[in-house]
């Protein structure tokens, strides 16, 4: 790297030891701009202090899987995927040590209550979905919604068989865009495989039905949303911010 490039941006993971973790810490890895610094994981995780690299089947990376900030190191920004119980403490933990935070993990009733505190202080993006063409969709719906005044609406998700949350916090999402809190939308899940993730929104008129489809391949399309989203949050101030606050950001 010339003299002249920035510093890459020193980004620690939370929910390291876990599928989402995976996948960031192999992207973190092969970028020239970010810089994987930490890699936390669940306190009682048999792996602690094992290289998170290794764990993941991508050779040594110099990082140890390790509880919350116990080395002290401060990153640029923390990209969380855990599970919503971890919430409180890092919100508080990101808002004692002035750190931004990019969060996509579901499963909490009410993450903005969670973050909220530290929102006050930091940036703070949480999304249900880091897909791009997800983030598009969801702004388009209480349009598209609105324009069916008569149709019933419903939302099915899809997801592997481990995936601890139903519906899926993307389902309830796009059924809370639908319904624009004023309509009734029935959800519906299936669990099934390895399947990473697809949601059908259906607008069920008469005699006819609208149907919107969107199917994840790989779980990187995710991981690279929330990176993104974690270069563009560090220039924002203190704040609650949406995916599509960022993805309308011109290029870093
Ligand atoms: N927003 C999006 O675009 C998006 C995309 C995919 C997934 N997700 C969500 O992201 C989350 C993670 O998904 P995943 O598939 O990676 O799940 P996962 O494989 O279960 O990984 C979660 C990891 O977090 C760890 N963890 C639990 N408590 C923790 C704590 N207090 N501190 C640090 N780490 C902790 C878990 O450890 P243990 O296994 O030891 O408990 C596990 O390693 C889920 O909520 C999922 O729904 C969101």
């Amino acid at each position: 790297m010339s003299a002249s490039a920035p510093a890459p941006l020193a980004v620690a993971v939370h929910g390291a030891g876990g599928r989402m973790g995976g996948v960031l810490c192999r992207l973190l890895a092969a970028a020239t701009d970010l810089r994987l610094v930490a890699a936390w994981g669940r306190s009682g995780d048999a792996r602690l202090g094992c290289d998170v690299g290794t764990l993941h089947g991508l050779g040594p990376l110099g990082v140890p899987l390790e509880r919350l900030g116990v080395r002290g190191i401060r990153p640029a920004v923390v990209v969380d995927f855990s599970l919503p119980a971890a919430g409180p403490a890092l919100a508080e933990f990101c808002r004692e040590e002035r750190l931004p935070l990019v969060s996509g993990t579901t499963g909490d009733e009410d993450p903005e209550r969670t973050f909220g505190r530290a929102a006050d202080v930091v940036p703070v993006l949480w999304a249900p979905n880091f897909s791009p063409a997800l983030a598009a969709l969801a702004e388009v719906l209480p349009t598209l919604a609105g324009l069916l005044p008569e149709v019933a609406l419903g939302v099915l998700d899809v997801h592997h068989a481990r995936k601890r949350d139903a519906p899926s916090g993307t389902a309830l999402r796009l059924a809370q865009l639908a319904g624009s809190g004023t309509r009734p939308v029935a959800t519906a899940s299936l669990r099934l495989g390895e399947v990473v993730g697809e949601h059908v929104l259906y607008f069920e008129g008469a005699d006819e039905r609208l149907e919107i489809r969107h199917r994840v391949h790989d779980r990187s399309v995710f991981a690279r949303g929330a990176l993104l989203a974690a270069r563009r949050l560090v220039a924002r101030g203190p704040g609650w911010y949406r995916i599509a606050d960022v993805l309308r950001d011109p290029p870093p």
